[in-house]
């Protein structure tokens, strides 16, 4: 049963995502964009069939959690760019998973790009675009009550299970994964489910024998490549004659 939702009005639209009421209360469509921004906006760009390749390796990935029991809010990838997910309310924070520093945490510390961390780095961001989504810790979380103590053990939970599963499936696909970032929602439950979307933008993919990144710091430092890079991903990833999910089941 594919496509079985009425697309009605948008509700919002991000930087790389659009996200649409349906005809039934709790499932919402994401649509995935080609527009690609960095440093919160200042540096904007396109990034030619991303928005099909990033919808397709986070359905991929969401489904490969789901099957590791990791709770998502995919429901059926509907077109190549669009997908059906749950209705969440946003845990409003980014969730950065690291096992190699680089980005902002090699800055930070000082550390050179590449340094394998100890043991693996969790780290909060506040979303808040006009705060530039600054660092947080679990105390500045819980005092500013966007998410309880309980569902920070759970979210930190599936972070840390995350990491194993991707680090280790992705591995097998000749990909080191650096870091990452993860949005959690509320279910009406009260549930918290993985949210938002896993791929190049979100993640940093290193090729494990190179060290060659296949990820959005090719778009953020202009170092080129971009939809070559983000191709490969998917093409390691799904397979080399993928043509989407309804296309095979056809
Ligand atoms: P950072 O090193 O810039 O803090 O990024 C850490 C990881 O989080 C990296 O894989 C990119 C991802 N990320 C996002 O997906 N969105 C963001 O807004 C930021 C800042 C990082």
């Amino acid at each position: 049963m594919s496509g079985n939702y009425k697309k009605l009005e948008q509700l919002y639209e991000g930087k790389a995502k659009k996200v649409f009421k349906t005809d039934r209360d709790n499932v919402y469509i994401v649509e995935y964009k080609d527009d690609a921004t960095a440093g919160n906006g200042a540096k904007k760009g396109i990034i030619a069939g991303k928005g099909v390749i990033n919808n397709r390796i986070t359905n991929y990935l969401m489904r490969l959690l789901e099957t590791d029991g990791i709770p998502t809010h995919f429901i059926e990838e509907l077109s190549d760019t669009e997908t059906a997910v749950r209705r969440l309310a946003i845990v409003p924070l980014e969730v950065i998973v690291r096992n190699i520093a680089a980005g902002s945490l090699a800055v930070r510390l000082g550390l050179a790009e590449g340094t394998k961390l100890r043991s693996t780095v969790l780290e909060y961001c506040y979303k808040d675009d006009a705060l530039g989504d600054p660092l947080v810790n679990e105390y500045h979380i819980i005092a500013m009550g966007w998410a309880s103590a309980a569902e920070l053990k759970t979210i930190s939970n599936y972070a840390f299970t995350i990491n194993r599963l991707l680090s280790k499936h992705l591995e097998s696909a000749g990909i080191e994964l650096i870091d990452f970032k993860l949005e959690f929602g509320r279910t009406d439950d009260g549930e918290i489910i993985l949210a938002d979307e896993i791929s190049p933008d979100t993640c940093r993919f290193w090729d494990v024998k190179t060290r060659e990144k296949l990820d959005k710091d090719l778009f953020r430092r202009d170092l080129g490549g971009v939809e070559a890079a983000y191709r490969e991903v998917m093409e390691r990833l799904l397979g080399r004659g993928y043509r989407g999910d309804r296309a095979a089941a056809q």
